[in-house]
């Protein structure tokens, strides 16, 4: 009997954008990703964070292979009485790529009907592919109740990750998750629970180290 290879994954200790720049991505690397917010961002000015964050998610979209797709996933803030909106952000970027947008969906953060303060009440999963277009029947529901559980405060949810993992592999055809920006690796761990490769680039140390060893093969969304 032919034993199936198991999922692998590495992980680069890295700045993501040379790094995107230097690596060409797998022919069958579907990419999920979640960019730093400005609070994590060193500089910490908004300016230059939100000009930072159009350039590093044009350049996700550049690298992702055309006829793969790249799913974002942003909260996002509420700072001195403004709405920072990623998902415009993002949108920007793709614009300026020139990859248009298949779906956008709203994960809940909060029930409907509450009010919430520095971050709102949902976030966004927005899918970009310069070639793909999703067929009518494989629509999935564009609003998610629940993030599901998550492995750190800045992680994507986990029913929120496996949505987009699922989609990725089945619309998508990826046979390999690429996540630039890795956190622990909550991308990369769900993908191997789903049977594919996955790569992760993280510039913090210690995230990089958790990102090669997060197990979620035992743990539910
Ligand atoms: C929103 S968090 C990602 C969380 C991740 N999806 C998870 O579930 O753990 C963004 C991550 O990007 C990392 N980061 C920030 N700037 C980076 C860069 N230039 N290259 C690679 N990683 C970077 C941060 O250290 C942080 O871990």
């Amino acid at each position: 009997m032919n034993e199936v290879p198991a999922p692998t994954r590495v992980v680069h200790e890295a700045d993501a954008l040379p790094w995107l720049a230097a690596n060409p991505l797998p022919a069958e690397g579907g990419v999920l990703t979640s960019l730093p917010d400005v609070a994590e961002f060193r500089h910490r000015d908004v300016d230059r964070w939100r000009a930072w964050f159009v350039q590093a998610a044009e350049l996700v979209l550049r690298a992702t292979p055309p006829a793969r797709a790249a799913v974002f996933y942003q909260t996002d803030v509420k700072r001195d009485g403004r709405w920072i909106d990623k998902s415009f952000l993002v949108q920007q970027a793709a614009a300026a790529a020139g990859v248009p947008l298949l779906w956008h969906k709203i994960v809940c953060r909060a029930p409907t009907g509450q009010a919430t303060f520095a971050r709102p009440g949902y976030a966004h999963l927005l899918a970009f592919s310069a070639e793909l277009r999703e067929p009518v029947e494989a629509a999935t529901p564009d609003v998610l109740p629940g993030l599901g559980a998550m492995t750190w405060a800045r992680a994507m949810g986990l029913a929120a990750t496996e949505a987009a993992v699922r989609w990725l592999r089945d619309v998508a055809g990826a046979r390999t998750i690429v996540d630039p920006f890795c956190g622990v690796g909550t991308a990369l761990a769900v993908a191997n629970r789903h049977g594919l490769h996955a790569i992760g680039v993280e510039l913090n140390p210690g995230r990089a180290q958790k990102a090669r060893a997060l197990d979620l093969s035992r743990s539910s969304p």
